[in-house]
């Protein structure tokens, strides 16, 4: 089967420091991959909103000389018709070279990868993963921290249903003395089964808070999430927990000088705009790395499809 990207765990440690080093080399020297994938297309299948991903995968393909085909919604496709997600794949699979996919279901980008011709890159499946925002994550860290080693990770906000933390967990635990503090209600929880396979098993240390506060001089990075609207059963619930984290500009007081502070956004109300301009906010800085890492990814996916 050809070599698609559904989970953070498709990469090996070794390809993602790889995936880092290609991405800074494009960061430094962008005219060498301006046309790295001339005549060659993805297709961007969108079946659920996104503003970043969707965005920054037809910005990264664009910059290395490719072009696009996109389905941006799902009700203007003939998935609206009931077309299944695999037939979906294989007729794309005739027009594009590779696909990026986003959908609400879990495992549909698995669906995908087992049907398609040419390789698929999960951009969001339902509450599961999320591995390129995964990807802008750790360019994010590197690029502050040089470093994924000894250091105290926060997680505040959605820790349920946020597929970016289970695929950050899943990254960060590939290296030594990584401390995780887990901060959330208690109904969003990280679910049992990252915390049994991957935390436990994998020996790592972590703490389980509702308390922001408590924790925040001991933190590296706080990774910031937003109550996930879309995945709750009903709105009662949502509108109780969604502002359970806001940080403002004195929650900071106590916090380290060089601290970062990470978001995948959308950003809704768990962080003060006047944070923006905090030398610690890294947020937008993410945006962009995103897009550099997509363009890593995509060029190490064609490559190993042979098709560049
Ligand atoms: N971070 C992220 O996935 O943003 P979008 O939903 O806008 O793509």
């Amino acid at each position: 089967m050809i070599k698609s990207v559904i989970d953070i765990l498709d990469l090996s440690t070794e390809e993602l420091e790889e995936l880092i080093k290609t991405a800074q080399d494009i960061i430094s020297n962008p005219d060498d991959y301006a046309d790295a994938c001339r005549r060659k297309k993805l297709a961007t299948l969108f079946f659920e909103p996104s503003t970043r991903t969707r965005l920054s995968f037809e910005a990264a393909m664009y910059e290395l000389g490719g072009n696009v085909i996109s389905v941006s919604s799902a009700d203007s496709s003939s998935a609206a018709k009931g077309e299944s997600v695999a037939d979906t794949v294989k007729t794309v699979s005739c027009y594009a070279d590779i696909i990026a996919l986003r959908h609400p279901k879990e495992g549909a980008a698995t669906v995908a990868a087992h049907a398609s011709k040419i390789p698929v890159i999960n951009a969001g499946d339902g509450g599961h993963c999320h591995p390129t925002q995964t990807l802008a994550d750790l360019l994010t860290i590197y690029r502050e921290k040089g470093r994924f080693s000894d250091l105290t990770i926060g997680l505040c906000g959605d820790l349920k249903f946020g597929r970016t933390v289970h695929s950050l967990i899943n990254a960060l635990t590939r290296y030594n003395n990584v401390r995780f503090v887990l901060i959330s209600p208690e109904e969003l929880k990280v679910p049992s089964y990252v915390k049994r396979d991957v935390l436990k098993e994998k020996g790592y240390s972590y703490v389980q808070t509702t308390s922001l506060e408590s924790y925040m001089p001991e933190l590296d990075i706080l990774y910031m999430t937003r109550v996930q609207r879309e995945r709750f059963f009903n709105e009662e619930d949502y509108l109780r927990l969604k502002d359970s984290y806001i940080l403002t500009p004195d929650k900071l007081t106590n916090a380290k000088k060089d601290l970062s502070i990470l978001h995948p956004l959308p950003r809704v109300n768990e962080i003060a705009v006047s944070i923006d301009d905090d030398p610690r906010a890294c947020y937008f800085k993410q945006v962009s790395n995103g897009k550099y890492m997509r363009m890593s990814l995509i060029l190490k996916l064609l490559k190993e499809a042979g098709r560049i």
